[in-house]
């Protein structure tokens, strides 16, 4: 059985990046289980526990999560032009100490949401920026940009729209053949 996290960069209970995370889950073929991975409850990350504060559980509770995965997939808004601090945040709390990243050689996957139709194009390049340094190989074909996305969902949170879960369908496909190449 292969792990999937599932990082959300919206702590925001109704995110539509949640929602779109949701469906995607569901698209995993036999052999591959998901958990969503939490991030809100990490505190700002800061040097100083790294020496004379003493390191926060959650860190290690996080860290020791991360190290256990197969693969990540990352499903993100954008703030900014870029990706929400939260996330940010997670990225490097994950990386530290120096030299036992736990992201290092996890596959990894971007989907980027936006109820907007420029589909967060900035936060999904800045993130893969981020995850490129982490030494994580990253799905580059397809992209994954999801906009205009509340046309998308209905009611329950479901996207019905036939042509964008093939689109979902075909993404997760490429992520496994990445990860099997990979984790082989
Ligand atoms: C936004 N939003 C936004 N959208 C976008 O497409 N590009 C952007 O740069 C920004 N910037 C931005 C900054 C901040 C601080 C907020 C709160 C929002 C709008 C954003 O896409 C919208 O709120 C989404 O609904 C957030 O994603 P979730 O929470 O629905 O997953």
């Amino acid at each position: 059985m292969s792990k999937i996290g599932i990082v959300v960069g919206s702590l925001r209970k109704e995110s539509f990046s949640k929602k779109v995370a949701n469906n995607v889950a569901a698209l995993f073929p036999e052999g591959y289980e998901t958990e969503f991975i939490k991030i809100g409850n990490l505190p700002l990350f800061n040097q100083d526990y790294e020496g004379e504060l003493e390191t926060p559980a959650e860190y290690t509770t996080f860290r020791n999560t991360i190290k256990e995965l197969d693969a990540v997939l990352f499903v993100t808004p954008e703030y900014n032009r870029s990706v929400p601090g939260a996330l940010k945040n997670a990225l490097d709390v994950g990386s530290r100490p120096y030299g036992e990243s736990a992201w290092n050689g996890k596959s990894a996957a971007i989907i980027s949401v936006s109820p907007g139709n420029l589909s967060a194009f900035g936060a999904n390049h800045h993130l893969r920026q981020s995850l490129s340094f982490l030494n994580m190989p990253i799905v580059q074909q397809p992209e994954a940009y999801i906009g205009n996305v509340a046309e998308l969902l209905d009611q329950e949170g479901k996207i019905t729209n036939v042509g964008t879960v093939q689109f979902l369908q075909s993404f997760v496909d490429t992520f496994v053949e990445l990860i099997k190449r990979h984790n082989a």
